[in-house]
């Protein structure tokens, strides 16, 4: 069927999830025109030289708005650059490294932050909606206390790619940086705010020579008087069970971490909630229907402050100073 085409739009930034999940996602679009593949590097452009999409080193005039997947360390200048030149910018998280890092967003104009959205992907899953109501009807109990075990990249040295790409991302600060970026954007949206304190912290090096604490782990207070228990781990030869559960005086309510199937448990019955499709396409999805809406006038969500709150938090945690 052909597109009715709102939004031209560059990918930029070919690597893993460039590739894997924003490149289908924008070819799928119906309202998206893919127009450029951009990479500096000549290997990532030639993985993509037999799609009919034009390649570029660098950003070519003639789009209404780019994807960033570009590394964190990269992204915040790329972002306030093409800002700046009017586009519409649909960054990947976490909006920086460090809140340091996260002050070039300050040169930003209101109008010109209003055209960022951040990647923090799984805020648009069903799954995480239905769990915000839950919490806001009291279908679990008045107050509940969130545990978030946050586990993934095995370590495997037998893959080298993985193993440089998931090192380098280490150098840029430990897995709550990169994690936390989600599931502190997803506790502030289910528990009605941000975090009132980091009331404990922990991180901890499996092994001699990581760049940066591979499990790390906190304790934190939300208005209402909930309770979050995170952890995040990456980079073990084995990992723990991924998933968030919140429990409450009511009932309990389980979100499996890979595939967001939910199960809420209460004294009269358990009922299992899957929504349609695999959670990377949906959520893929639906954040580009957030974006052809943002080009369309609708507020950004998640906006440039979310993902900044998102990783002041994730730096406390973290025991950086700002
Ligand atoms: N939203 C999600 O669910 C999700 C999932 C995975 C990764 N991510 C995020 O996506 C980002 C990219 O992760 P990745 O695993 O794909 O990394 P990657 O290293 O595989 O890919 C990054 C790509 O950016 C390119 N690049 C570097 N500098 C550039 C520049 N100046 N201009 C254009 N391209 C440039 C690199 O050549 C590389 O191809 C990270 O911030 C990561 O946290 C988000």
């Amino acid at each position: 069927m052909p597109k009715d085409v709102a939004m031209r739009v560059a990918l930029v930034g070919l690597g893993d999830i460039g590739l894997s999940a924003h490149l289908p996602a924008l070819q799928r679009h119906p309202a998206i025109e893919l127009v450029q593949l951009v990479d500096p590097d000549p290997d990532r452009r030639a993985a993509v030289a037999e799609l009919d999409i034009q390649v570029a080193a660098e950003l070519e005039a003639g789009v209404d708005g780019v994807v960033l997947a570009t590394p964190p360390w990269v992204t915040p200048e790329l972002t306030v650059d093409y800002t700046r030149a009017g586009l519409f910018v649909l960054a990947e998280k976490p909006v920086a490294t460090s809140m340091e890092a996260a002050r070039i967003y300050d040169k930003l104009e209101p109008a010109e932050r209003g055209r960022v959205q951040v990647g923090l992907t799984y805020r648009h899953d069903p799954a995480i909606g239905q769990l915000a109501t839950w919490i806001a009807n009291g279908t679990l109990g008045e107050t509940v206390l969130v545990r978030a075990h946050i586990y993934d990249e095995p370590y495997r040295p037998d893959d080298a790619e993985h193993t440089a790409r998931i090192t380098a991302t280490l150098e840029h600060g430990s897995p709550v940086v990169h994690e936390g970026a989600h599931v502190f954007d997803w506790l502030t949206h289910l528990l009605g705010g941000r975090p009132i304190a980091v009331d404990d912290r922990w991180a901890v090096r499996t092994r001699a020579g990581l760049p940066a604490p591979n499990l790390t782990g906190a304790r934190l207070s939300y208005p209402g008087g909930h309770q979050a228990l995170v952890e995040f781990g990456w980079f073990t030869s084995a990992l723990p069970r991924c998933e968030l559960s919140v429990l409450g005086d009511r009932g309990l309510a389980t979100l499996d971490g890979f595939t967001f199937a939910l199960t809420l448990t209460t004294a009269e019955s358990e009922e299992v909630v899957r929504f349609p499709g695999d959670r990377m396409t949906r959520c893929f999805d639906r954040q580009l229907d957030r974006f052809v809406a943002l080009h369309n006038g609708v507020p950004a969500e998640p906006s440039l402050d979310d993902g900044i709150a998102a990783l002041r938090t994730a730096q406390l945690v973290a025991g950086r100073a700002e």
